[in-house]
């Protein structure tokens, strides 16, 4: 049998080959990168820590990840900084990158490729784009006149006009302008594009930022430009067929997310781009509701569509609100952005990620508030979940020396004896939810249509928590400090299901845990004395091992050190 499987590749390598393009696709997710015009805000941490969050879970599951995140260089806005500090813009990119590079590293945001859109690699890929779509005829040159935003970079239309007739604080300085530029044919696309959305119903998540794309689709006229004179910007990628242009700045931008994942502009058809690069395109995009429309749901689409990319080539839009604060918007100009080092310098980064995660719904807006950052702690973290540990580990220290005792049967079930489900199966049920908020569709009542969708981690996180109260709770009724007293055989197997239970469940919960706090997860599982000798590494936590019961006979768990001291206000 062996022999005759064997038989069906020539070589070793053709067997290799072939089998490896059955292995599961990997896990390919992206998010916006950021401006080098100014340094990181909490908008930017948000976004970075939501996909690390999901990344760090689709390795919890086993597969194979490629996270992608990084920098976005060129363009006007940059120029601008740039010249006002007085240095060139190449040493002004630089430092800005690095405070995005030092923040990443502070938070824990583990990334498996970084882009800078100034790197040779990206340039070579945005060219060979352009020249490709220039050959097409899907890009031709033009002479327009008229209004234009500087700090949007574009020119305006009458659509853009307020009721008073003059357009609003949101453009900036707005100047009379006349200039030959390139265009890329976007209108042409516009059918295809409301085909597409009507045909695959979780193209843009969550469901109400599709239906606002596809009304904006529906309004879409004219072409896009892609130029800037150089005499205006030359801080930017040349154009490969005149060299009096640079490229717009979205049109770079958006490319980084296949520039930096192996693609190859050259090829002349998508199965012949590199292998690496089809295992691992298509993306989950992650985008604040700012560059939806229409930076990625119009141009980023229809760039790919006219590259051949096919409708199944499609990436997924998640789309995430914004931080605000006091009810306005935060924003550099009106200075009153928070600045996430400062944030976690005093709190700790896993204070923070954890307020980030916790506070905000997916896809929704919320208020920052340093102040809820420390309750938010102090309630789940301190309280709920520090607690549990703390008082577990110090029970089973005090009346077993710390030796759990696998309970048998009903025992190891249903430590509570309650009436209801069995304990384990409870934790199982929310286990089972904590997945499907985390990373499968669902389908909820109308009057939430907020939350609909994958990727509500803070209603996972909700689920952690309600797993941590279950601990609590059994704590409370079963008493175990009455149970250590009694001498009759019953008490005794009851205590050693309790603590077996309180083990197992603070087990779980750091497996669940650890796509948020990694740092807290190796703490419970160190204080556990749980597979110690894969301390500090990822390949500790698996989603296959949250499961009841994996604690053996006889297991010693340790000392308790407080994981999550309370901040004190
Ligand atoms: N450079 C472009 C994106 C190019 S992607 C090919 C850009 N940069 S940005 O620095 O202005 O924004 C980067 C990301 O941060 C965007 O997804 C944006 O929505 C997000 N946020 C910026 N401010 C934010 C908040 N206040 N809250 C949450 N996210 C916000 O746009």
């Amino acid at each position: 049998m062996l022999g005759a499987r064997a038989g069906l590749f020539a070589t070793a390598a053709d067997c290799r080959y072939r089998c490896n393009r059955k292995m599961p696709k990997t896990f390919f997710i992206t998010t916006a990168i950021d401006y080098t015009n100014s340094p990181p805000h909490i908008g930017h941490a948000y976004e970075k820590v939501l996909a690390d969050v999901i990344a760090r879970y689709h390795r919890l599951k086993g597969d194979k990840v490629f996270f992608l995140t990084g920098v976005d260089q060129h363009g006007q806005k940059v120029q601008q900084s740039a010249a006002k500090a007085g240095i060139p813009p190449a040493e002004f990119v630089k430092e800005i990158t690095q405070k995005f590079v030092d923040l990443w590293k502070k938070l824990g945001v583990k990334y498996d490729e970084w882009a800078e859109t100034t790197s040779n690699r990206h340039k070579k890929v945005v060219q060979g784009i352009l020249q490709r779509l220039f050959d097409a005829g899907q890009i031709y040159k033009d002479k327009q006149a008229g209004y234009y935003s500087v700090r949007q970079e574009q020119f305006l239309t009458d659509k853009e006009r307020g009721p008073d007739g003059e357009f609003g604080p949101e453009w900036g300085q707005v100047e009379f302008r006349e200039e030959e530029n390139y265009y890329f044919k976007l209108g042409q696309h516009k059918e295809w594009l409301l085909r597409y959305l009507d045909s695959r119903k979780e193209a843009v998540i969550p469901e109400f930022r599709q239906t606002e794309l596809r009304n904006a689709v529906e309004k879409l006229s004219g072409d896009l430009c892609i130029s800037r004179p150089k005499s205006r910007l030359a801080w930017g990628i040349e154009l490969p067929f005149d060299k009096d242009f640079v490229n717009y700045v979205w049109f770079d931008a958006l490319t980084n997310y296949i520039s930096f994942a192996g693609y190859n502009p050259a090829a002349d058809s998508y199965d012949k781009e590199p292998e690496e690069f089809r295992d691992r395109w298509p993306a989950l995009q992650i985008i604040g509701k700012d560059i939806l429309v229409p930076a990625h749901g119009i141009y980023w689409l229809i760039m790919l569509h006219a590259m051949g990319f096919s409708d199944e080539q499609m990436p997924q839009l998640l789309v995430h609100g914004w931080w605000n604060l006091g009810g306005a918007k935060m924003s550099k100009s009106a200075g009153n952005v928070v600045d996430p080092f400062v944030l976690s310098e005093k709190y700790s980064a896993e204070a923070l990620r954890y307020y980030l995660m916790s506070e905000m719904a997916t896809g929704s807006d919320a208020d920052f508030s340093e102040q809820r950052v420390v309750v938010r702690y102090n309630a789940d973290l301190a309280n709920s979940l520090g607690n549990l540990l703390n008082r577990t580990l110090n029970m089973a220290a005090r009346y077993k020396d710390g030796r759990l005792e696998l309970p048998e049967g009903e025992w190891l079930q249903n430590p509570d004896q309650g009436p209801n489900e069995s304990y384990a199966q409870e934790i199982g049920k929310k286990v089972e939810s904590y997945k499907s908020h985390i990373s499968v569709a669902r389908t909820l009542p109308l009057t939430f249509p907020i939350t609909i969708g994958p990727y509500v981690v803070n209603a996972a996180i909700g689920n952690i928590l309600a797993i941590a109260d279950q601990g609590n709770a059994l704590v409370e009724t079963a008493a175990p400090w009455k149970l250590a007293k009694a001498s009759d055989e019953a008490s005794k197997k009851r205590l050693n299901s309790v603590l077996y239970s309180l083990a197992e469940t603070l087990r779980i919960t750091a497996i669940l845990i650890s796509p948020v706090l990694p740092k807290a997860a190796h703490g419970i599982f160190d204080q556990l004395n749980w597979k110690t000798e894969l301390s500090g590494k990822e390949e500790r936590f698996s989603l296959a091992d949250a499961e009841w019961g994996r604690l053996p006979d006889g297991h010693v768990v340790g000392k308790p050190v407080p994981l999550f001291p309370r901040i004190e206000s």
